[in-house]
């Protein structure tokens, strides 16, 4: 078989048949290296059939902490390759340290690769977490193969663009190293039945620093996400090969660590003054009902064309939400600018809001307070339906033993009929 050459590009992954000095597609110089194909490969080749493989159960190590448990489907799954991804700072080395003191506790024989911070750094770390357990400082791939092949079950890298491997002509952090140390760890994982979770960074627009290309490659893929105001941290999954990605679990960054918080019911709101244009919402994350404040300012436009704005809520989703109101509440929205702000809360690219977010409009418009104890809850759609949102039963159960008196589809099923209710 004839070999073919092909170059790719070292920065971007970027693959092309002619070499150039600089990478046509990320404009990178002297980034085009040679990689051949259809290289021959020996011929000892293995089927195997199905029911010979002796079936064994999937076992998975527990961190006995209820919520992460239920999270991961029963535990970390023996040579599961996992992804924890999250920006700079969020608490990814805090999570890990902490969830490898969990498994230590039960039992489990963890050992944290640290690539990125030395061991004093992290130790530093530890002694706020209480953690006592057993550190490789090294981001040499093939030390830590070696070391993976050892006595230890449950691995952290942290994190993949802090380590290297020599069989890679790129930088450390590079697209190609990080593709080829993942895939080399997987590889280990699989053959020795290891289970290794990988630390990795995302950049500004939210993706995982260059390997978007590792998602498919390992088993789960677990987001560390922050809200900009109570220090809160979520943890969902993307993909998660042996449970569901429905489950989410929150912390909440203290001196000593992230607790979990293990009340379904997430008090956000701290500000209880109760204003002209506020609205209190709530989304439902996993088994959470989590409660922001949505405002909004209506005012006169002075001109033809009224100016909206919108921070932490899509703004082609407020245009329609102020179309609905003029179409089905004959409210003149067309002669007033609308300025509106999701106070604190993750990022809320969520429908569910669609009646907090109108609520507060008409607020503004018709200059009503409401009390806090009005919590929003549902989805509209263009005809000022709101659609019907199912709450788990505990949900239902806490929401009845408290003063809070929540607005969704059964009191509320339009807006003409939420209109009256704020009114
Ligand atoms: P870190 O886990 O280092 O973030 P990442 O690995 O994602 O870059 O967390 C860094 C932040 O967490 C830092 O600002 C300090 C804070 N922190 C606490 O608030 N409490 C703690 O107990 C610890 C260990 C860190
Ligand atoms: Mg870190």
């Amino acid at each position: 078989m004839k070999e073919k050459t092909y170059y790719v590009c070292s920065n971007c992954g970027f693959k092309t048949t002619k070499w150039a000095g600089k990478c046509p597609n990320c404009g990178q110089w002297n980034t085009l290296k040679q990689e051949n194909q259809n290289k021959e490969k020996s011929s000892n080749l293995k089927i195997i059939k199905l029911d010979e493989i002796e079936s064994t159960e999937v076992f998975s190590y527990k961190t006995n902490q209820k919520q992460i448990d239920e999270f991961l489907g029963g535990g970390f799954v023996v040579g599961g390759v996992y992804l924890i991804a999250g920006s700079p700072g969020i608490g990814k080395s805090t999570l890990l340290l902490q969830l490898s003191k969990y498994l230590v506790e039960n039992s489990s024989k963890v050992l944290y690769i640290s690539a990125e911070e030395s061991a004093i750094q992290l130790s530093l770390k530890a002694k706020r977490l209480n953690s006592k357990i057993p550190v490789l400082e090294s981001n040499d791939l093939d030390d830590i193969i070696f070391a993976i092949k050892q006595k230890y079950d449950l691995f952290v890298i942290d994190s993949i663009h802090t380590i290297y491997s020599n069989d890679v002509d790129s930088f450390i952090g590079s697209i190609n190293q990080v593709r080829l140390c993942a895939q080399k760890l997987i590889e280990v994982a699989k053959e020795y039945n290891k289970t290794i979770i990988i630390v990795s960074h995302i950049t500004k627009e939210g993706l995982i620093a260059g390997p978007k290309a590792l998602e498919h490659l390992v088993d789960a893929v677990f987001y560390l996400e922050s809200d900009d105001k109570y220090n809160y941290r979520l943890l969902r999954a993307t993909k998660n090969r042996f449970a569901s990605t429905e489950s989410v679990v929150i912390f909440k960054m203290t001196e000593s660590g992230l607790n979990i918080i293990e009340d379904d019911f997430l008090t956000y709101i701290e500000d209880t003054k109760e204003l002209e244009g506020k609205a209190i919402g709530a989304i439902l994350e996993g088994s959470y009902l989590m409660f922001i404040e949505i405002q909004a300012l209506c005012v006169k436009s002075p001109f033809g064309m009224p100016r909206r704005t919108s921070v932490g809520f899509d703004l082609n989703r407020l245009n329609m939400l102020l179309a609905v109101i003029e179409k089905r509440l004959g409210l003149p929205m067309f002669e007033y600018d609308v300025y509106l702000n999701v106070i604190g809360g993750f990022k809320v690219n969520n429908t569910l809001v669609d009646m907090a977010v109108v609520a507060s409009i008409i607020s503004s418009l018709k200059k009503i307070t409401m009390s806090n104890n009005y919590v929003f809850l549902g989805e509209i759609d263009l005809l000022g339906n709101v659609r019907k949102t199912k709450l788990p039963d505990i949900l239902q159960q806490k929401l009845k033993n408290s003063n809070v008196k929540l607005l969704l589809h059964e009191n509320t099923p339009n807006v003409e009929k939420l209109l009256k209710a704020i009114l």
